[in-house]
């Protein structure tokens, strides 16, 4: 069995800092890492965690200090991609000790994992919001799909490559779904798609496989389907998702609070 807990959209900014002049995201982030910490136990044995991007909001060189700090207390390796929010550079340099990372380029990344292989895809423009894979990017997944056979494969990217229904963030979304699914279509094996950006779960079924997006620790786009939709964000704290692999993929929610009990039936 291989585990791999999935955290997404930290949105970090520098201590004291907030997030469009109003939300806090280390202080819920915090208790994200203790929420998991509490139930250590209880889910098993972590084997990596992934941050499916938008690990800073302004990828700032202390954004990214300040997330190591807060993510330590879990002492589990862990791998990051970038999002919309993040910085290239300042996030290479951030994470490059832990070597992985590829010293020029996009960050894409392969790693195995117990029983699974973790590929990480860099779907960041810098200067947008929407996202896509260069052609660099795609032919390094079609050599790293190839070099695994039909083992199995998380993937994880920040844009959700399907429309979600909130508006505002399909029309940031990401711009080749297309041409990711062709590659997709030619792998034989079991592989989840799993993403960020839209800070809230949503499962799609996508060319044959499934894909999901995470949840955000501090903020929320809400699903509103209307033409005069709101544009923004809700001050809402949610959790992460705990990916298992034990001859299937299983995804749960690890929501932020416990609630009370367990009382008898
Ligand atoms: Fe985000």
């Amino acid at each position: 069995m291989t585990t791999i807990l999935q955290i997404s959209d930290t949105h970090i900014v520098p201590e004291g800092a907030l997030v469009s002049g109003r939300l806090e995201t280390a202080a819920p982030f915090r208790r994200l890492v203790q929420r998991i910490t509490d139930i250590r136990d209880q889910i098993g044995v972590v084997d990596a965690v992934l941050i499916s991007g938008d690990v800073s909001d302004d990828g700032s060189d202390e954004s990214y200090q300040l997330f190591k700090e807060i993510l330590a207390p879990l002492d589990l390796p862990f791998y990051v991609i970038p999002g919309n929010h993040d910085a290239r550079e300042p996030m290479r340099a951030a994470f490059s000790g832990d070597g992985y990372l590829p010293e020029t380029g996009k960050l894409n990344w392969h790693q195995k994992i117990g029983d699974i292989h973790l590929i990480g895809l860099d779907t960041l423009i810098e200067g947008e919001k929407d996202g896509m894979m260069d052609a660099p990017t795609l032919a390094y997944l079609v050599h790293t799909l190839t070099s695994i056979g039909h083992e199995p494969v998380l993937l994880a990217l920040h844009h959700p490559p399907f429309k979600t229904g909130i508006r505002f963030m399909d029309d940031i979304g990401f711009k080749n779904s297309v041409e990711l699914l062709r590659v997709l279509s030619g792998f034989g094996g079991e592989l989840r798609i799993v993403c960020g950006h839209i800070h809230c779960m949503m499962t799609v079924s996508l060319g044959g496989h499934i894909a999901i997006s995470a949840p955000s620790p501090s903020s929320n786009f809400a699903l509103d389907t209307r033409p005069n939709a709101p544009v923004g964000f809700m001050d809402m704290e949610d959790g992460c998702l705990l990916h298992k692999w034990d001859g299937g993929f299983q995804t749960v929610r690890i929501g932020p609070e416990s609630g009370a009990g367990p009382f008898p039936f």
